[in-house]
């Protein structure tokens, strides 16, 4: 049969896809065990979670298991101390792990690095050191803007070793952006790389950091902590500007890890909602330790020889819990690749895991479709045998990618963990096992110890098959504590929208059989190619171009990228002055939206209107505008009053 043929058979395969028995027996949860975990979380969800905590290590253990006296703000293991950096390394050194690899790290050009566990943490100490002695102290907010390198996870891990508390600002943002966050977190350090490699060119990632401190509210910023990387002349700013390898260079490898209390907060990371300011999202240390721990062992079942490569930025939320923490946590060794997918052409992937011997692929849909165009003809030159497992995460995975992704790169022998989760949640909270029975596109079921429910607009469950929100029905340990600085808003874009449960903001269904079916977004956030992106974002972008008057922003399907963002916009009278034709003026809008958010924002298509769709009280109408331009109906959504 050929690629086609057998992939329309596959298509119309209705079974679910069963694991290999070998696979079961060797399966760190196997299903009797799943069944146990399953009744136990569902008797005492919190004894389900305080054996997971028992697994790691604690300066002092918890009082309670849960403060859940001032919901929304739920405490996890209020009275312990510790810090997830001690179980990321320093307790490694302690055992076999100390010689074996950590990390992994490729560049684009070839270059290479690996670092054992002991290496790492001696170069973590050194960075924590150097970080100390340039103030910085428990408490204090440091921006990371920097490329996929070994110095990302270096300076993440020696941030949280000093009970400081990093943000990552994904680098495909604009300075603009940059220097938004940095305001809002209001940082005493930035730590940045002069540039990075990316499809066979240099960007000079030091200059938009030098472009984002030029302007008003980053004044807050002592130092940028700069980590030399491409052959580029790099303009340092003294006193301000300093070389990571000068910093380092004088440091001992021994730092003392911070004792924190579990509920002190780990990190921030921004990430888009619905209005056009992004929400700082809060993580704390014990829980978010505890439930990227359990999760990872469980979904990714963790073997003492395995190679784990999630293909996430580091700026990302997957990029924290499962291409750092997590791997980490579990004495994993981790993979990091610098560059772009397709350099120097569309092998690049299947080169890294044949010659790493990758066990574990966890990445995007939008990166199999990618690949996919390319044929078979890139994976079946390289040895994939090492393959046991793989995974999806960030948006719905089409059958026909999961399809292709199981039979041509997982033998039809890896089975596809297709895992549902969120910046917010931290962990993966839907999602297979390796045990568990496999339906393509779907997420499976929720974790034991989540619950999890598909609801109407006020809150009641909807038959099997139709559509409604997704909520998460009870606390789980690696929640979000707070957006940063705006308990009010963590509480109502969560907590309230439907009374008493956590509102996701997607639309889902659940089949007969319990699996869950994820649709998309149901708010104004778009999904493009796995990056959430607010659509009053690009609209506030757009606006801030004189040309335009008024902009209305959705996001449409994208054969590859999921969606893209279009726009519908109201002109300025006069716009042809300056302009000579409308494709002109289309360029610079385009080139406008990339500086003023970066190349992550991306506007596939622009269309000029007289005016737009407006609610009585002046809103814009995006609903009616998407009706209009997909010209069908969005499925079975009668479920789907807006629950504001
Ligand atoms: O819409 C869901 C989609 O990504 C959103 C969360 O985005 P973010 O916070 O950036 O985190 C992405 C990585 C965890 C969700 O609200 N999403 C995430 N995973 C899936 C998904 N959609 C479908 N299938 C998934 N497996």
């Amino acid at each position: 049969m050929d690629q086609t043929g057998a992939l329309d058979a596959l298509l119309q395969e209705e079974r679910v896809f069963r694991p290999l028995p070998q696979l079961v027996i060797e399966a760190n949860i196997n299903p009797h065990q799943l069944e146990q975990a399953q009744r136990r979380a569902e008797q005492d969800p919190l004894a389900y979670w305080e054996d997971a905590a028992h697994e790691l290590d604690w300066f002092k253990k918890w009082d309670r298991v849960l403060d859940d006296s001032n919901p929304p703000f739920y405490r996890w293991f209020p009275g312990a101390r510790c810090n997830i950096v001690y179980n990321a390394l320093d307790r490694h050194i302690e055992t076999a792990n100390k010689n074996k690899l950590a990390l992994i790290w490729e560049g684009e050009p070839g270059d290479q690095r690996k670092y054992t566990y002991y290496e790492l943490y001696r170069e973590v100490n050194r960075f924590a050191n150097a970080l100390r002695t340039l103030g910085v102290a428990k408490g204090d907010r440091v921006v990371l803007y920097m490329p996929i390198l070994p110095e990302t996870a270096i300076a993440m891990l020696a941030v949280a070793k000093l009970g400081a508390i990093h943000s990552m600002v994904y680098g495909g943002f604009s300075a603009k952006v940059l220097r938004e966050r940095v305001a809002d977190a209001q940082a005493k350090v930035v730590i940045t790389a002069d540039g990075f490699y990316r499809n066979g060119r240099i960007i000079n990632l030091k200059a938009l950091v030098d472009e984002a401190l030029a302007g008003a509210g980053a004044e807050c910023v002592e130092t940028c902590v700069v980590v030399h990387r491409v052959n580029v002349d790099t303009e340092m700013h003294e006193p301000r500007d300093l070389w990571y390898d000068d910093l380092v260079r004088q440091e001992r490898p021994v730092c003392a890890t911070e004792v924190m209390e579990a509920t002190d907060p780990l990190f921030l990371l921004y990430s888009s909602g619905a209005t056009g300011k992004p929400k700082g999202i809060v993580h704390a240390h014990g829980g978010y330790m505890v439930g990227i721990a359990r999760t990872l062992d469980w979904v990714f079942d963790i073997k003492p020889t395995d190679i784990f490569w999630c293909t996430a930025d580091a700026g990302w939320i997957t990029g924290h819990s499962y291409v750092i923490y997590g791997p980490l946590v579990a004495g994993t060794t981790t993979v990091m690749y610098e560059g772009h997918p397709l350099y120097p052409q569309a092998d690049r992937l299947w080169d890294v895991v044949a010659r790493f011997g990758v066990t574990i692929l966890y990445t995007s849909p939008t990166l199999v479709r990618m690949l996919m165009r390319f044929g078979v003809q890139y994976p079946r030159k390289k040895d994939l045998s090492t393959l046991r497992l793989l995974g999806s995460v960030g948006e719905p995975m089409n059958p026909e990618a999961w399809v292709w992704l199981y039979k041509y790169i997982g033998r039809s022998e890896c089975p596809i963990m297709d895992t549902w989760w969120q910046t917010e949640t931290g962990m993966f909270m839907i999602s297979p096992l390796p045990i568990s029975l496999l339906k393509p596109g779907s997420v499976n079921k929720p974790l034991p110890g989540i619950e999890a429910d598909v609801v109407d607009a006020h809150g009641n469950p909807v038959p099997p098959g139709k559509g409604g929100f997704l909520v998460l029905k009870r606390p789980w340990p690696a929640m979000m504590t707070t957006i940063y600085k705006d308990p009010e808003r963590y509480k109502k874009s969560y907590w309230e929208k439907i009374p008493g449960v956590y509102y996701a903001g997607d639309v889902a269904r659940r089949d007969e059989d319990g699996y869950y079916w994820i649709q998309g977004r149901a708010d104004d956030v778009m999904n493009i190619a796995g990056h959430r992106i607010g659509t009053a974002e690009v609209e506030s972008a757009l606006v801030a171009h004189r040309c335009v008057a008024e902009a209305a922003v959705i996001g449409i399907p994208d054969k590859i990228k999921g969606e893209v963002a279009k726009a519908f916009l109201v002109l300025h009278d006069g716009w042809q002055k300056e302009f000579e034709t409308a494709e002109d003026l289309v360029a610079a809008l385009r080139a406008h939206v990339r500086r003023e958010l970066g190349p992550v924002a991306v506007v596939k298509s622009i269309e000029f209107r007289e005016s737009l769709p407006h609610t009585r009280s002046g809103k814009i109408m995006r609903r009616i505008l998407r009706a209009e331009e997909l010209g069908q109906d969005a499925g079975d959504t009668s479920a789907l009053e807006d629950p504001d």
